[in-house]
């Protein structure tokens, strides 16, 4: 196995709208991550990886960039960001950032000239006359992730323009040469500026099939066969590969729908190599049919089958991120654990997770525990993709309104969205001003501040864990994948075995039973030392709920 300083990371991931309000205007902000670096510094990470901070009207948070080169206003200045990356590198910790670059604004310059029609511009956007007589129907009968058709007319130009996400968020075109060298340009200022890589945003969309064709007729994401990926897709990538290679820096990539198969196409390791790791989706379907508002109760052996595919898949010639939360997933406590047994299951969750191959990732207020938030009715929602997944429901007409309201508000990407949990004062010790957004009335208990104290907290076991992770990295970060008791849907047990003949044996119960711990007691090998687990104590003759535990082999001398 291939070694590389990206492969080693902890990243920690901040959407700035919710991290910290450093100015007390009730919004996340720059001032506020300067304040936070040296508590991020204190979890172990090695890395920061920043939904985008771009000028943006917000249609998608930021997702929806009207100026690549421009900090929000909300979170500061370019001078505010510059301090914030030099002090992540004094504190020995990379910058990542998003590159959204499937699609932009549309307040964005290039759109507002393409609409207009400027020569210049004119082909940096995915427009098409409309069809039939009157020229009033789309182009083709593509759908949006977001709900609704994947066009858009425009009446100043009088065509259409796709949009695979948002009305607001127009797909540029990667076929025009001009929009690649842009795109080149943009990664080259941030690169240039000391940013030390991008995750990029769903960027095995940027290729669609040339003529656009009709999607076969499914209800979601109509077209997608044409684009995720298109034909052009490896090409495309190559370039932006080569000014990633001329800073050395990383690239991940977001690919929904991925496979390991397919994914390799992308992230094996040699001359063609585009990516140096994705985001895949599989293991978020743990507790639901493809999309988290048709939930299904946490199923343990769905996870292990995936975890198992891309780890045995990729090993020993492409890389992956483990990741169980980011600013699109609910909780995962609230997930794959129980609300109830919070600081447990929280435990047993990053414990199985932490010690796979791959790059790992924490989201902010995972550490800490946090859980999904209790909407109470639609009006206390406001993604646009809740309102997606609330309209395709309706229009099966096999739900009610209560069921179609309480799997939104389980699925809904809000749920990560509501600001971090600092401390019990007022405002969570997020903003002494009003919150932007609903703070989770249970900050009173669920709080940072609160975990710093208790030495048996999620935050500190996430701390105890983080650097296992780097000391026994021979195994938990490059070593060779071997699970046990597949079979179980309440144990998962596994091994990693570093070529240095070093062992680390993770074993959970990831259940909310007790279970028998008979057979995980003949795999665990004599002499074997418990490092880190849910509980006090080492492996009894019964597993209680969630109780994880770590255990190390030194290398073979
Ligand atoms: C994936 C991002 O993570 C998500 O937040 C966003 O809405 C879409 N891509 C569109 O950019
Ligand atoms: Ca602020």
């Amino acid at each position: 196995m291939k070694k590389a300083w990206y492969k080693e990371l902890s990243v920690y991931q901040i959407w700035p709208r919710s991290f910290c309000d450093g100015n007390g205007d009730g919004i996340g902000d720059l001032k506020g991550v300067l304040g936070k670096l040296d508590y991020i510094k204190s979890l172990g990470v090695d890395a920061i990886w920043f939904s985008p901070l771009y000028a943006s009207p917000q249609k998608d948070f930021g997702y929806d960039i009207s100026d690549y080169r421009a900090i929000n206003p909300d979170y500061g200045t370019m001078e505010d960001f510059k301090a914030v990356l030099d002090g992540a590198h004094e504190r020995g910790m990379k910058v990542i950032m998003d590159l959204v670059i499937n699609h932009t604004s549309d307040q964005h310059e290039w759109f507002k000239k393409s609409a207009a029609g400027d020569p210049k511009y004119k082909d940096y956007y995915i427009w098409r006359p409309g069809k039939g007589k009157d020229g009033k129907r789309p182009p083709n009968n593509w759908m949006a992730t977001f709900p609704g058709p994947g066009w858009q007319f425009n009446e100043e130009r009088g065509e259409y323009y796709l949009h695979l996400f948002a009305v607001e968020q127009p797909d540029l075109n990667h076929d025009n040469p001009a929009v690649r060298e842009e795109v080149k340009d943009i990664m080259r200022f941030w690169l240039g500026m000391g940013v030390d890589g991008f995750r990029e945003d769903v960027i095995t969309y940027i290729s669609k099939r040339e003529g656009l064709p009709n999607g076969f007729p499914i209800p979601i994401m109509r077209g997608q066969e044409h684009y995720s990926p298109g034909p052009n897709i490896h090409k495309y990538l190559l370039e932006y590969r080569k000014v990633a290679e001329e800073f050395g820096a990383v690239q991940i990539g977001e690919a929904p729908m991925m496979t390991p198969k397919n994914a390799l196409k992308y992230i094996t390791e040699g001359k063609d190599q585009q990516l140096d790791m994705m985001f895949q989706f599989q293991h978020m379907s743990a507790d639901c049919i493809v999309v988290s508002y048709l939930p299904t109760g946490f199923k343990l052996r769905k996870l292990k089958r995936v975890f198992r595919r891309w780890q045995n898949k990729l090993y020993g010639i492409a890389w992956n991120t483990n990741y169980m939360e980011n600013h699109d997933q609910p909780r995962v406590i609230s997930r794959f654990g129980s609300e109830e047994m919070r600081t447990e299951s929280g435990k047993a969750i990053a414990t199985i997770y932490t010690f796979l191959s791959g790059t790992h990732f924490v989201y902010q207020g995972q550490e800490i525990g946090m859980l999904n938030y209790p909407f109470k009715s639609w009006d206390d929602i406001i993604d646009v993709a809740s309102y997606c997944g609330k309209s395709m429901m309706e229009k099966t007409h096999l739900f009610s309104k209560k069921t179609i309201f309480r799997n939104c508000a389980y699925a809904s990407r809000d749920n990560a969205r509501t600001p971090v949990q600092w401390s019990a004062e007022e405002g969570a010790g997020f903003t002494t001003g009003t919150p932007w957004f609903h703070i989770n009335p249970n900050y009173t208990e669920i709080n940072a501040a609160a975990e710093e104290k208790d030495p048996n907290s999620l935050l500190n076991y996430y701390r105890k864990i983080i650097a296992l992770r780097k000391e026994y990295k021979e195994a938990a970060v490059y070593g060779r994948y071997k699970e046990y008791l597949k079979g179980s849907g309440k144990l998962y047990v596994y091994e990693k075995i570093g070529e240095d003949g070093s062992r680390l044996f993770v074993v959970a119960n990831m259940s909310g039973k007790k279970a028998s711990a008979a057979k995980v007691r003949r795999i665990i090998p004599e002499g074997a030392r418990r490092v880190a687990g849910t509980y006090d104590g080492s492996l009894a003759d019964f597993m209680r709920p969630y109780e994880a535990h770590v255990f190390v082999v030194a290398p073979e001398k």
